[in-house]
Order: structure tokens, then sequence, then C-alpha cells
């Protein structure tokens, strides 16, 4: 007689034999481990109806506050340490002085090309500024590289970025900026504050169950790219920051730790950003242009 666990083992191999004929190699492993995965997770918890249907109805509420500007899925992977994970995974290698940190939602393609020493700040942008310069240069002969982009964008201290924000002029608080001939850059930008990911939606509910506090530590975002070189994607956070080392998306490490100097009201940072040899690809903008 066939048990109850022959029957769901029988029926795992049925649906992978399903999925059998794909024929990009990459897809079909990819298809496969996941069912594999996927039932096996279902088998280990016994997964009841009614927690199916909440699961349904979870990824139902997720879609409904997903959209153009904002993306719950991408929050949950966040949250739970997946987008990190893939990014370590990808990226990560020992010695590393600046860490590769994920993209986050807000990365909004095509911030305006502004002249050295520019502010990303609008004039009326509340809050104490820092100007920020340094070098960017190969990782591996220490040579500067001419005509890097750096691309860079920070919420306003409201804790907004401005495309959540109908308060703060387009593009505020976003900006591409290239190296000169020794591959330096500086500009101005706001000194980053805390603020929390948005806990409005499921994710919040998640977070609110875990007892996890939603805050991300103050930072600034990087994306690092030149012809040739593997495009660094990071974030600057503030040394001394408690929140450090317990980031809402598990992001933040000491290897993306900046030493923001007081200087009267406002701040100096002095950080570079070493590349490595590789293909220069840049990720796709979660907010578009
Ligand atoms: C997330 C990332 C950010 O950089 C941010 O400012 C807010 C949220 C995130 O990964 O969800
Ligand atoms: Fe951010």
């Amino acid at each position: 007689m066939e048990t109850a666990a022959g029957t769901d083992r029988a029926l795992t191999g049925k649906v992978l034999a399903a999925y059998s004929k794909i024929e990009n190699p990459r897809l079909k492993s990819i298809v496969s481990t996941l069912i594999e995965h996927l039932h096996a997770c279902v088998k280990e918890m016994k997964v009841t109806d009614v927690e199916w249907e909440f699961a349904w109805d979870f990824m139902e509420r997720m879609a409904a506050m997903t959209g153009p500007q904002r993306n719950e899925f991408l929050l949950f992977a966040d949250v739970i340490g997946v987008s990190q994970l893939i990014e370590t995974l990808n990226h990560e290698k020992p010695g590393q002085p600046v860490g590769f940190a994920l993209v986050g939602p807000f990365f909004r393609a095509d911030a305006p090309v502004r002249e050295r020493g520019d502010s990303i700040a609008s004039d009326d942008t509340a809050g104490a500024r820092v100007r920020i310069s340094g070098k960017v240069f190969d990782f591996d002969n220490k040579a500067p590289i001419k005509g890097a982009f750096l691309d860079t964008w920070q919420a306003a201290t409201n804790g907004f970025y401005e495309n959540q924000d109908e308060n703060q002029p387009d593009y505020n608080l976003r900006g591409r900026f290239r190296t000169d001939e020794n591959g330096t850059f500086e500009f101005v930008a706001l000194m980053p504050t805390a603020y929390p990911v948005p806990t409005d939606g499921p994710v919040g509910e998640l977070l609110r169950a875990a007892k996890r506090p939603p805050d991300r530590p103050a930072h600034i975002h990087f994306i690092v790219s030149a012809p040739g070189y593997e495009t660094l994607v990071t974030q600057v956070f503030v040394k001394g920051d408690p929140i450090i080392e317990d980031d809402a998306v598990f992001t933040a490490s000491r290897n993306m730790v900046g030493d923001f100097r007081k200087e009267g009201d406002n701040f100096l940072l002095a950080y570079d950003f070493p590349l490595k040899p590789g293909v220069s690809i840049m990720p796709k903008a979660p907010v578009p242009s």
C-alpha cells in the first residue's frame, strides 16, 4: 500500500519531470531547484490550507502595494536578507576595502550630471551639509580612474527620497559626477540621517511580528562605474552609528563606514572607491526616470 510520504515524493518527481524540457539550462536549473526546495519546505512545515490561504493573500497584498514608485517584493527580499546575500555571493572578495550593498528600492536612473563641487541638495533642502571628496582607483594596480561615473542618491531629513515627496524638486538629492584626470571627485550632499523602511504594507506587518525595528542607519548611496570595471554598488554609513549593527535590510557593515568630520555646522568626508577590473553593467533602476 502506498504511504502518504510515498505519494508526496511521487508528486514532487512528477512535477519536476513536467518541467524537464526547458531548453535554457540555467532556467531549467532555477525552476527545478525552486520546485524541489518549495516542495521540501511545504512538507517540512506541513503547511495547512489556512496557512496557504494566508500566504497567497499576503502576496496579493504585496502586489497591491507594488507599482512604478514602490516594489513591496523587493522590500521583502531586502528585509529577509536575500538581496544582500546575492550582492555578497556575486561580488564580495576577501580584503575588499569597500563592500557591496544592495541597490535598494530608491535608485532612479538618469540623474542630472552635475559639475565638480556642486550640491545634490536644493538650497531650500533642510539639514546640515557634508562635502564629500575622494578618488576612484584600480583595485589591482592602484592607478586612478579618469572619467568614472559616481551616481549618488540619498533621503531628505524627513526620511523621504525625492520620488516619495511632492515637496522636493525633481531629482533633488540625486546626481551624477565624473572623476577628473586624477580619478578624483568632490561634491556637496546632506549629512545623512536615519529613517525607517516603509512599514505601511505587508513587510511592515512582518517586521512588527518579528519585533524588528524598521530603521536603516543613516547612509548615502553610490554606484561607481567605469568601462572595463565591475560596477561598485555601495552605501556609506556614519562611523559610530549604533544602528549599523541592526540594519533592517542587513546591508550595513564595517567596510561601508565613513569618518564624517564636523566642520562648523557642517561636515567633511574623505572616501575612496576601488574598482575591480571586470564587466561594467548598471543595475536596473527600481524608480522610473
Ligand atoms: C531599502 C534600502 C534603502 O537604501 C533605503 O533607503 C530604504 C529601504 C531597502 O532595501 O528596502
Ligand atoms: Fe537608502
